[in-house]
């Protein structure tokens, strides 16, 4: 067994964190008290379409209300938000009175959405001029963001991500700014989500935290989230996905999920997310199924020259390898993940999603675009690996 290469070359690292974390089962009953230091007289509320009728959430609203704070709820967020619906959660929250705080609840998206209203509330700039490259001013209001899904971390990151349809694009409005004052953890919001989307979610999680471990920008706080990333979701997400109601499993996944987004904040994804996004984009495949289907053969692919690396995802996944080589345990770390796409009932193949070998060169053109992510590949990828990549999957 090889010793994983010195991080130091990575050194100076930065680590960025939400100012505060709570986790535990019932923590968004909380909220009230939690948000007492910034004494809100009124509180925006953007939710996720899945949770405007929480009975925690509705329970944590009454509560405040009966403690003075007025609270705005808008529209719920929809999926993939653009920029019109940002520009209108403004307008609607600005109509409703001067705001003291944001609170985000719900998937990536409502979170997002949360990040970039609590800027564009605090600072006279439109949200196209934060996308199209002027910096974000400054501190937006204080927000908490209380992730519903465990999947995207994005409320361990400084970004929001919106969709641009004019261009056919999503857009990253990227800025330390942008991460939250509070974050809470709660797995008892996450118990609803049916099995399918428990699976696609988790293993981009779970996909978040291999690909940050592997990718050219791993630094030694990335690699410290990344590993117990790796243990959590691998020994939970089975049985989230089998039991919903599994409290101790949910909480291991939402913990997982906040930890990749810890790494995706400093160390970025890599080919697999690269070779995803045209998946999402040209055949509306979701994006956590995307990241399954390629997860494994992308992996078996990078493995060559990263072998130590593979070898402790390999034993962060308690898989049996010891006394193996690095490589023979990198080949097991592979082969676990296809099972655990096979147990998860995951599609591995393309073609069920109507793509055909037709579709191949546009594929490989739309991956080859997304050159932030490609560069941080370990292993230098080119187009005819792509096309190979792509194939393996059909
Ligand atoms: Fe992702």
């Amino acid at each position: 067994m090889t010793a994983i290469a010195s991080s130091l070359t990575t050194l100076p690292a930065v680590l960025h964190q939400a100012g505060r974390v709570v986790a535990g089962a019932g923590c968004l009953l909380q909220l009230p008290e939690l948000i007492a230091q910034w004494r809100p007289q009124r509180l925006l509320l953007v939710l996720g379409r899945h949770v405007t009728q929480d009975p925690g959430l509705l329970a944590v609203r009454e509560a405040l209300e009966t403690a003075g704070t007025a609270v705005v709820a808008l529209d719920p967020v929809p999926p993939e938000p653009v920029v019109a619906d940002v520009e209108a959660a403004l307008a609607a929250a600005q109509s409703a009175g001067p705001i003291d705080l944001v609170v985000g609840v719900g998937g990536g998206s409502a979170i997002d959405v949360a990040k970039a209203l609590a800027v564009l509330l605090a600072h006279p700039v439109a949200v196209r001029a934060l996308l199209t490259g002027t910096p974000v001013p400054g501190r937006g209001l204080p927000t908490v963001m209380v992730p519903t899904t465990a999947g995207t971390g994005a409320e361990a990151t400084p970004n929001s991500i919106l969709l641009v349809p004019e261009d056919a694009l999503k857009i990253g409005i990227v800025s330390p700014h942008l991460l939250p004052d509070l974050v809470l953890l709660d797995p008892l919001l996450t118990r609803t989500l049916p099995p399918m989307v428990t699976a696609h979610t988790g293993i981009d999680a779970l996909c978040h935290a291999i690909e940050c471990y592997t990718s050219k920008k791993q630094n030694v706080f990335s690699d410290l989230y990344a590993l117990e990333a790796i243990r959590l979701i691998s020994r939970s997400l089975r049985r989230a996905f089998a039991d919903g109601q599994d409290v101790a499993a949910r909480q291991d996944m939402l913990l997982g999920s906040y930890y990749g987004g810890v790494c995706i904040a400093t160390s970025s994804t890599t080919a697999v997310h690269a070779l995803a996004y045209p998946l999402g984009g040209r055949y509306r495949v979701p994006h956590g199924l995307s990241n399954a289907m390629l997860l494994p053969a992308v992996m078996a692919f990078n493995r060559i020259g990263s072998e130590a690396r593979f070898a402790a995802m390999a034993r962060a996944m308690d898989l049996p390898v010891q006394g193996l080589s690095d490589l023979d345990a990198a080949d097991a770390f592979v082969q676990a993940l296809a099972q655990l796409n096979a147990d998860l009932g995951i599609t591995t193949r393309l073609r069920d999603l109507g793509v055909t070998e037709d579709d191949l060169d546009a594929l490989v053109a739309g991956a080859a675009k997304v050159t932030r992510l490609l560069n941080n590949n370990p292993r230098p990828m080119g187009r005819d690996d792509m096309r190979a990549l792509y194939a393996a999957v059909l």
